[in-house]
């Protein structure tokens, strides 16, 4: 089918801004420590009051939380810990009444080892659940092969009962489903549709890319009957209604991306890639071998995702969600320049095309924690330490790689104010909070329109104002530039340009666009009395007729 731009520029989701809760770590309401959905509704009217159009919620389907959350063990019910079912509804109808819209988190390649599903089909080959996982032959101790899960050890799980080994590409809690039956299919289209009918806006898929499996081939991501899969899906569902939908694909590069997000509407709304956030990673390595930032490749990735998808796909635009680190502590400056940096990094990012996502804190420039080992709770995290130190690396090696990477990094508490616990909870939180709370929260900066805060509310608004920030097309200025990243969007009638500095101190910048930039939307410094200086971490987005 061809692009067609006037169907696609009404996708409402177009000119939304998405904000991601973790619910553990957001507001806890009844003192247990644990965040939970009657928290998330007293706290609407802050949302409200940013101008977010959906939450997507991070998994509150009941769960044994072997993974916080991301094994499920019923689909159709809410954990204890987060509320009831009852609570869930209210949360959709009170967001609805502030128009915001609720995004489920969709847990798919894999179930809990505790769902349904996987206890009857642990009993016995013959039982009719026991297809709905993936099963391999073997002999205790031979595994089928040597492949590894994410989160540490084999990938293969001995069941005494059927004399087999089961699959799973993370936890043992999470076997994975086999997308190769067709009745497990048929079931997880009717629990979508399910929650399709309670009225939620749309869906996250969780490791999209990694459910059409084939581990005789070692294949995880992308397999060979993915995208029909995804298409089955979409039809069987998300096509019913006018939601939207983002897949999470580790895998994905800007050819895959184009069949995920096919303006034609086939699978996916838009695709969740990584390629700018892995950057600093030693090639061929884990995530926790890190290497220095490259700015200049940063550019390139960006670039050349917007030049790719343009008018043939759709983009997430994101710096964290719950398994990353905070961006201001990563490309950012979390001491002296926390506030210019927090913001320089947002308007980078809000002026690009795709659908913005804000993780539960970046508004307020929340940063990386250090704690003791004892104080994580991460499994990966837990598991990694374990690992690395059986490997003989050294106990301080391992810290640093944990204040860089650990995804707790992302989930200490939410900083609501400079009360005990920073108003999360008045229990005792399930992992401490960022002990710079008094400093960085959500009360100083809500009545500060110069606050990090601030910055994001002002950045949403515009992206509803101007559409060029929907429509717009991207070009990339002074590409080898090592200092600055610069760009411009630009449509009939209008032209974004974007100018920002990525370093602690003054840089001359010489563009032409910078004659004539028209007026300024937004910037992180009050007006420069030399346009053509950037101090440190300076951003400045400006806006011209044409
Ligand atoms: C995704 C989630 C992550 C989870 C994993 C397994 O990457 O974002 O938190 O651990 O999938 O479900
Ligand atoms: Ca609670």
């Amino acid at each position: 089918m061809e692009y067609n731009n006037e169907i696609n520029r009404y996708k409402w989701w177009k000119t939304a801004v998405i904000y991601q809760i973790y619910p553990r770590s957001f507001a806890d309401s009844n003192g247990d420590g644990i965040g939970d959905l009657q928290g998330i509704i007293s706290r609407l009217d802050y949302l409200e009051n940013l101008g977010i159009d959906a939450i997507w919620l991070s998994p509150v389907c009941r769960s044994p939380q072997d993974d916080n959350g991301y094994d499920i063990s019923d689909y159709q019910d809410i954990d204890p810990m987060f509320g009831t079912l009852e609570d869930m509804e209210e949360l959709i109808s009170e967001a609805g009444k502030r128009r915001i819209r609720i995004i489920m988190d969709l847990v798919l390649n894999h179930s809990s080892d505790e769902h349904f599903w996987f206890r009857e089909a642990r009993k016995s080959r013959e039982n009719p659940y026991h297809d709905y996982y993936v099963w391999r032959d073997g002999a205790e101790g031979e595994l089928p092969n040597d492949m590894r899960a994410v989160f540490g050890g084999p990938a293969w799980e001995w069941v005494p009962e059927v004399g087999q080994y089961y699959f799973h590409q993370f936890s043992v809690k999470q076997p994975d489903l086999n997308w190769e039956n067709p009745r497990l299919r048929r079931e997880i289209y009717d629990m979508i549709n399910w929650w399709i009918e309670k009225g939620v806006g749309g869906f996250r898929l969780d490791v999209i890319d990694q459910i059409a499996k084939d581990p005789d081939r070692k294949i995880t991501n992308n397999g060979p009957r993915l995208h029909e899969f995804l298409r089955e899906l979409s039809r069987e569902t998300f096509q019913k209604a006018d939601l939207v939908t983002v897949g999470e694909a580790w895998g994905a590069t800007t050819e895959l991306a184009k069949l995920y997000s096919n303006p034609d509407n086939s699978e996916l709304s838009m695709v969740f890639q990584f390629e700018h956030i892995c950057l600093d990673q030693i090639p061929g390595k884990e995530k926790w071998d890190l290497a220095p930032l490259p700015f200049l490749k940063l550019k390139e990735v960006f670039g050349r995702w917007q030049k790719e998808l343009y008018g043939k796909g759709w983009n997430s635009l994101f710096w964290n969600n719950h398994d990353l680190p905070r961006i201001v502590s990563r490309w950012g400056n979390d001491g002296e320049y926390r506030v210019e940096s927090a913001k320089m990094l947002a308007i980078l990012l809000h002026g690009m095309q795709g659908t913005p996502y804000i993780y539960q804190g970046e508004e307020l420039g929340m940063t990386n924690v250090r704690y003791a080992l004892e104080e994580y709770r991460d499994i990966e995290t837990l598991n990694l330490y374990k690992e690395r130190l059986e490997k003989g690396y050294s106990q301080e090696e391992i810290m640093e790689s944990l204040y860089a990477k650990s995804r707790d990094n992302a989930r200490t508490p939410m900083q609501w104010n400079d009360g005990e616990n920073a108003g999360f909870t008045e229990g005792s939180p399930w992992i401490r909070v960022n002990p710079n709370y008094r400093e960085i929260n959500a009360a100083s900066q809500m009545t500060d329109g110069e606050s990090v805060f601030g910055c994001y509310q002002r950045l949403i608004r515009l992206r509803k104002e101007y559409s060029v920030f929907a429509d717009g097309e991207f070009k990339m200025l002074l590409e080898d530039d090592e200092d600055i990243f610069a760009y411009t969007r630009t449509e009939a009638f209008s032209r974004l340009l974007v100018v920002c500095n990525f370093h602690d101190r003054e840089v001359k910048v010489s563009l032409k666009e910078l004659d004539d930039p028209g007026k300024l939307l937004i910037a992180n410094y009050q007006e420069a009395e030399q346009p053509t200086v950037l101090r440190a971490y300076e951003a400045r987005m400006y806006w011209k007729e044409r």
